[in-house]
């Protein structure tokens, strides 16, 4: 892992990862995920970027080997740290584990709810215990405070 950037030298560049079903937020199951879109909640992650002086960058596939690209391209230094929403892939991806823990940048995982108050299937995260920590039951808020998390923990450690 390359040593983390600070605010003296290159940016903290920051990826935000979200997994399946993620893109259809504000118009799927709305009394567990909310009513704010994909689109409202990575405008709200670019403007708390901006406001930690950080450069951010969002995505979101539903296929688990374009997931898997995604965070093989963090290597060489260019991502220093990500916020990851695997949505379903958390409770069942060993592949997505694999990669984090290839890649070894550090992350927050978050999600919209509270994984640990649902059915016993998704209470189970195979990535938790390679993430710094876990935000989750706080709705588009858990990615704001994801974002805020990481960033302190990489300034933390500069
Ligand atoms: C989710 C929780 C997962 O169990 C679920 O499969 C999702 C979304 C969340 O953000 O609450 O798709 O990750």
């Amino acid at each position: 892992m390359s040593a983390p950037a600070t605010r003296r030298d290159t940016p903290l560049r920051i990826a935000v990862l979200h997994g399946p079903n993620l893109n259809l937020l504000g118009e799927r199951e709305p009394a567990i995920y909310g009513r704010t879109t994909l689109t409202q909640i990575d405008a709200s992650i670019v403007v708390i970027a901006a406001e930690l002086d950080v450069q951010v960058e969002c995505c979101q596939h539903n296929g688990e080997g374009q997931l898997i690209d995604a965070i093989q391209s963090w290597r060489a230094g260019r991502i220093h740290g990500a916020v990851v929403n695997a949505a379903a892939y958390t409770h069942t991806s060993l592949a997505l584990r694999d990669a984090l823990a290839a890649v070894a940048v550090p992350f927050v995982e978050v999600h919209l709810s509270n994984i640990h108050a649902r059915e016993p299937e998704r209470r189970h995260s195979l990535l938790a215990s390679l993430a710094i920590g876990m935000i989750c039951g706080f709705g588009a808020d858990s990615y704001r405070l994801g974002l805020r998390a990481i960033v302190g923990r990489l300034r933390e450690n500069a």
